[in-house]
């Protein structure tokens, strides 16, 4: 039977979207990634590799499957061109099996330049991956940006947009760029990439009347959606599962699931708030163990408890059907897990998530809180297994975000995983 699903980030990113994409994948025709850039950093681990995509669909690992670059993303070419000379040398052969939409947007060299010089100007940081995303997400949105398809069609034209864009960008944050150089690289790079731009939307709704089964990637996660999120703390994208019907080209009423992917506790990468963050050897514990340094940037993780108020505002946001859990294994030797089930600020309970952000600092936590095990859970294969404070915690989170779970990790590894 015909499936289309959307695989969504739930809280602040890094849940885990890449491992539970590469596992599904093992079944699917098409995987699209529908929104971001090289921000994201999806993690494979198979054997003793692991693959780290920032741009490439988290499919690419199974031969049989076409992976599409969608509409809503931004891409930064050479970083792709990276990743695919990476893929090569591991002797995976993507040819004809990487599309790129000609409607996504290109990041260039002076988006990226004007991502360090916009973060270094903002007195509150959002702590960005510096990627060039917001400034061109800000291009797309200004309706000056330039797209994957100009660089095929008429490259003096694309090189007379691409000069003025960057000589707008020069003089408003005070760098310089040697302009004839990158189109140099630019003109190599559309010779690159000429194959792989296409109408992308034309191939996803072919492969939709084919019958054939489409999951679509989410990047980031919901709390850094541009709309729903923390704002301004947040990426520039939707990063929900809204957005992942508009930056892959598949209608709403085509999709039949949508698979919320959550982690056993919290993490954050970047500035802006964090309410269940913990600031002890509990979070020094989840960081360490959890392995909780950023995929893209190096930077380590802000780790805390499993927030429900998050995990309730993300299924709705979304319509999640169903959780992967993951990185349960990370809680074991935890005596005491708690997670918060509400926020109070100055003795009033808050409805639901806030969209002010300001209204999520010296706030107070509800909490309930479980015993914890101490068994080793990363060889559990069935529910049955795991040991039964385990099973009551995942029984809780479905309780509390009044959403099952599909499937549970219990390490990195693709055979790592409890179906539900
Ligand atoms: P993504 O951006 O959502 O794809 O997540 P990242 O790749 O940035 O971060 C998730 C990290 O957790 C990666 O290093 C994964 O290999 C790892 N991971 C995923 N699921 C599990 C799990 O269930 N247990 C453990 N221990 N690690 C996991
Ligand atoms: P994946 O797909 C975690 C965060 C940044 C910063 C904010 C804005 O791997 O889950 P940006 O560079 O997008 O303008 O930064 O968003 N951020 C992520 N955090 N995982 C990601 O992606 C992220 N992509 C962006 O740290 O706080
Ligand atoms: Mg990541």
């Amino acid at each position: 039977m015909q499936k289309i699903t959307i695989i969504v980030g739930s809280q602040w990113g890094d849940e885990g979207k890449g491992k539970i994409v590469d596992i599904l994948s093992e079944s699917v025709d098409v995987v699209v990634r529908a929104s971001g850039g090289a921000n994201a950093g999806h993690t494979i681990s198979v054997g003793d590799k692991q693959y780290v995509f920032h741009l490439i669909p988290s499919g690419i690992l199974h031969e049989s499957v076409t992976c599409i670059i969608g509409n809503g993303c931004v891409i930064h070419l050479p970083t792709l061109l990276d990743e695919i000379h990476i893929l090569r040398e591991a002797g995976i052969d993507i040819r004809g099996r990487l599309l790129i939409s000609d409607r996504a947007h290109l990041v260039m060299p002076y988006h990226l330049l004007a991502d360090q010089k916009q973060e270094e100007m903002r007195e509150k940081k959002i702590g960005t991956t510096c990627r060039g995303i917001g400034p061109a997400y800000e291009d797309k949105v200004s309706r000056s940006g330039i797209r994957c398809g100009e660089i095929l069609s008429d490259f003096s034209a694309f090189a007379e947009k691409f000069c003025q864009n960057a000589k707008n960008r020069m003089k408003r944050h005070n760098f310089s760029l040697d302009l004839e150089n990158e189109l140099v690289l630019l003109k190599d790079l559309a010779e690159e990439f000429s194959g792989m731009i296409i109408d992308t939307n034309e191939f996803v709704w072919d492969q939709q009347r084919k019958k054939k089964s489409i999951l679509i990637e989410g990047a980031q996660g919901s709390i850094l959606d541009i709309d729903f999120g923390s704002y301004p703390f947040v990426t520039s994208s939707n990063t929900s599962a809204a957005g992942a019907c508009s930056g892959s080209g598949i209608p709403p009423r085509k999709i039949d699931s949508v698979l919320g992917v959550l982690k056993a506790y919290t993490t954050r990468v970047g500035e802006g708030p964090f309410p269940s963050e913990l600031f002890d050897e509990t979070g020094t514990f989840l960081q360490e163990k959890g392995h909780e340094f950023g995929a893209t940037t190096g930077r380590p993780r802000r780790c805390g408890w499993f927030d429900a108020v998050v995990a309730l505002y993300s299924a709705e946001m979304n319509g999640v059907d169903h959780w992967n859990l993951t990185k349960l294994d990370v809680l074991t030797g935890l005596s005491v897990i708690k997670v918060v089930t509400g926020y109070k600020k100055d003795g009033e309970k808050i409805q639901g998530f806030p969209a002010d952000s300001a209204m999520l600092s010296d706030i107070e936590l509800e909490y309930v809180e479980f015993p914890g095990w101490e068994e080793d859970i990363s060889f559990c294969r069935h529910f049955a297994d795991l040991p039964e404070n385990a099973q009551k915690y995942c029984k809780a989170i479905e309780k509390l975000t009044r959403v099952p779970l599909h499937s549970i990790g219990v390490g990195p590894g693709r055979e790592d995983l409890i179906m539900r």
